[in-house]
């Protein structure tokens, strides 16, 4: 899809990818950007609209799906992790408050925006994954909700290929934002990430592998010793 022209819903555009998605999408001429935030005070870009939406809260999302009913792009970006493993005492409870955000939520936007995508001649669905929805590690529940996020974005390609939205995916290992603060690791920059994951998408893509960490992960999941299997010697 083009996005000169196209409206567009961020979730989570306050800081992070969410604000630099905002940023690219009006330099690359978007009509209308909504910056969906749980604080709608906490939007600075100028030239967005501002609006109110915790994804886990469902008054906000039919709330916000009433209001920007002239949506052609919803960005599925607000996302949450957490350090720890699943033998950790309080697993259970952080997997949930995860999936609440990373999975529920995005199945919660993504039905409440679909007949709003429909009616406005298709559109597209940008979802926001990670290369941990294929290899696990120090955040075991946030991987889990990107694998289960990117089942949902692939049941969603289907489901909504009749009405003619384009489902991208967007992968990636780490980025400069506050999520990856606590990590001493290489990190592409939040701007390139954007970048690709918009042109992938105004060239038609149904995935994006934004970094070369992830094209490794991706073609390691056909080698002889998949890359999720942890080499024990
Ligand atoms: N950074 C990385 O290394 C990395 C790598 C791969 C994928 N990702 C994914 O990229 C996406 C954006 O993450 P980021 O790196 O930009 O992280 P970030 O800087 O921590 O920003 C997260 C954003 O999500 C918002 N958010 C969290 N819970 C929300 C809720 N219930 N309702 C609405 N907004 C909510 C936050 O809003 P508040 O300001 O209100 O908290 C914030 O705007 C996430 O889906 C993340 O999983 C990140």
């Amino acid at each position: 899809m083009n996005i000169e022209n196209a409206t567009v819903l961020v979730t989570g555009a306050n800081r992070g990818l969410g604000l630099a998605f905002t940023r690219e999408l009006l330099a690359r001429g978007a009509r209308k950007v909504y910056a969906g935030a749980r604080d709608p005070a906490s939007i600075t870009q100028p030239g967005v609209v501002p609006l109110r939406l915790d994804v886990t809260n469902p008054d906000d999302v039919a709330a916000a799906a009433k209001l920007a009913s002239d949506v052609t792009l919803v960005i599925n970006n607000a996302g949450i992790a957490q350090a720890g493993g699943f033998l950790a005492p309080d697993s259970e409870d952080v997997t949930r408050r995860i999936f609440e955000t990373n999975f529920f939520a995005m199945l919660r936007m993504s039905k409440a925006f679909a007949p709003i995508l429909k009616s406005n001649g298709g559109g597209a669905l940008l979802n926001v994954l990670s290369v941990v929805s294929w290899v696990s590690g120090a955040m075991a529940a946030y991987s889990a909700s990107k694998s289960a996020a990117w089942s949902l974005t692939n049941a969603l390609r289907l489901e909504l290929a009749a009405q003619k939205t384009q489902v991208l995916a967007l992968h990636m290992g780490f980025v400069d934002t506050d999520l990856a603060r606590g990590f001493d690791a290489p990190k592409s920059s939040a701007e390139e990430i954007v970048r690709r994951a918009l042109d992938g998408l105004e060239s038609g893509q149904d995935e994006v592998l934004a970094d070369e960490r992830t094209l490794q992960v991706k073609q390691g999941l056909t080698a002889a010793r998949p890359v999720y299997l942890p080499q024990i010697s």
